[in-house]
């Protein structure tokens, strides 16, 4: 089939799904496919002055399936406009799924570079992967190019995971990331680069981890910030240790220093980025403002996903800006932009101690600030309880003794495994920044030192926000709370 016509089967089929969806946990200011499934966001670019966001889509299903790119884009950030799915899989080189990958600007022509998924043996699992490129000059309809796949084959010491390329242009090179792993089943990133995009020579390997670092590093993203590299990637197979790794996959940075002409990265251990349940395959974008903006799948392989049995399921993080902190820590905040999704503001409270405040709201896309005083603070924790009063809420806890936040989604719909901990050193002042859109609930404390990334799936009317301290009393330094828009409305 001409892939237009597999573009318009698939606008078809996601038309006659949305009819029949059930919105009770649809989102209301996230990037979501119109129905049924996605998961990374792909080809994160400005182009003519807009932003554009792909991610991965199965049209047909509200499972995962063969992938096609569908496609967003938004002046601001914040308003999104879904435009035709941009790729689908079934030629010659991409015959079971257009993977994850990139997008860039060359000289006004919009370039795709992803990953052709193709089995040899479906059932038992045996594939290949190749990377090939799609252009379009309007933005909207791409053309995959006679020349792919542009990168047939993974170099000879290689397993076969050879994916999720991402494209950044130096001088006066073209450079890809991948994402790839050894014969002996160990993550790495690999590198390439280009005149054109066409031609691709292998440079090698720019990082590689060991076993304790997982069989497969996915979705790598290499960009310089500050003048040091971070290398974002996203391993499968690292074990639990304590608090940290708790995610079937996490997604997490390696930080240092490269050397363009040896190819040499220079950097510390990983470092996870989101503590939170939901929170994978990063990508970043560097846009005309100078801001690296990333955006990541909020959801996780193989976990409970209540909005299947509604007809959809997935969804994208909201874009935040990565800056680097004290001591070579990258932190993230919600994009400035995100300030016009506030409606209505109430600010509620100022310099009050106490030891519980409540307000009872029924709004369910809440922007929430809350400042708590820790300096002579008696209590031995102090938090914030929200939607779902009592029955259903969910609670972050930040002990004092212990330095570590806790997000407890245990009761909002994630009856296993339902908390996650993590350390905050927050000395002087907790600064909670908490955005909450019906099933998902971002966390960004003492800005951006901490993110917290979960889908809660609560079910009462009845929600709210409940400030407390236990065993003593918290200085409240401000407590305001935003009603947002629904941009999908
Ligand atoms: C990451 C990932 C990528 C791959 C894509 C397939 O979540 O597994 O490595 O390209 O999803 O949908």
């Amino acid at each position: 089939m001409l892939t237009v016509n597999r573009i318009q089967q698939a606008e078809e089929a996601l038309k006659n799904k949305k009819e029949k969806m059930n919105n009770r946990y649809r989102l209301g200011y996230h990037i979501m496919a119109p129905a049924n499934w996605i998961n990374d966001p792909n080809g994160l670019v400005q182009y003519k002055g807009e932003y554009h966001v792909f991610y991965q889509h199965h049209p047909y299903d509200e499972n995962w399936g063969p992938m096609h790119w569908g496609h967003v884009k938004s002046k601001d950030l914040v308003h999104w406009e879904h435009l035709p799915i941009a790729l689908a899989p079934g030629d010659a080189c991409d015959s079971d799924g257009c993977f994850s990958g990139s997008a860039v600007d060359n000289n006004g022509e919009l370039t795709l570079i992803y990953t052709g998924h193709n089995y040899t043996d479906k059932e038992k699992d045996i594939f290949y992967q190749n990377q090939n490129i799609a252009v379009s000059t309007d933005g909207v309809t791409f053309y995959k190019i006679a020349e792919n796949p542009v990168i047939p084959e993974p170099p000879t010491d290689s397993n076969h995971h050879f994916r999720d390329p991402k494209v950044w242009k130096y001088k006066d090179s073209w450079y890809m990331v991948l994402g790839n792993s050894t014969k002996e089943n160990v993550g790495r990133v690999i590198l390439y680069c280009s005149p054109d995009l066409r031609t691709w020579s292998y440079i090698g390997v720019l990082a590689q981890g060991n076993e304790s670092l997982g069989f497969m590093w996915e979705c790598p993203d290499f960009f310089e910030l500050d003048g040091k590299h971070v290398l974002m990637i996203s391993p499968q197979g690292i074990k639990k240790d304590g608090d940290l790794y708790n995610n079937l996959f996490q997604t997490g940075y390696l930080i240092g220093d490269y050397n363009y002409e040896t190819n040499e990265f220079t950097h510390g251990s990983f470092n996870e980025l989101d503590n939170g349940h939901d929170f994978y395959a990063i990508q970043t974008l560097l846009d005309e403002k100078g801001r690296r903006i990333a955006i990541g799948w909020m959801d996780m392989w193989e976990s409970d996903m209540p909005t299947k049995e509604d007809g959809w399921c997935g969804a994208l993080t909201l874009p935040r800006e990565v800056t680097l902190g004290e001591n070579d820590k990258v932190l993230m905040n919600p994009v400035e932009e995100l300030n016009l999704l506030r409606e209505i503001e109430h600010n509620t409270l100022t310099n009050v101690t106490s030891n519980s405040y409540l307000i009872e709201t029924n709004d369910d896309l809440l922007e929430i600030k809350a400042v708590f005083d820790l300096t002579n603070c008696n209590a031995q924790s102090v938090g914030i309880k929200i939607r779902g009063i009592n029955q259903e809420e969910t609670v972050l806890t930040y002990h004092l003794d212990k330095q570590t936040l806790k997000l407890d989604c245990s009761k909002s719909g994630k009856v296993e495994d339902g908390v996650r901990n993590t350390i905050l050193r927050a000395n002087q002042e907790l600064s909670l920044r908490i955005f909450l859109d019906r099933s998902s609930i971002e966390v960004f404390a003492n800005e951006g030192q901490t993110t917290m990334t979960s889908r809660i799936y609560p079910t009462e009317d009845r929600l709210g926000i409940e400030l407390f301290a236990d065993s003593g009393d918290v200085k409240i330094k401000e407590l305001t709370y935003w009603k947002l828009k629904d941009i999908w409305k």
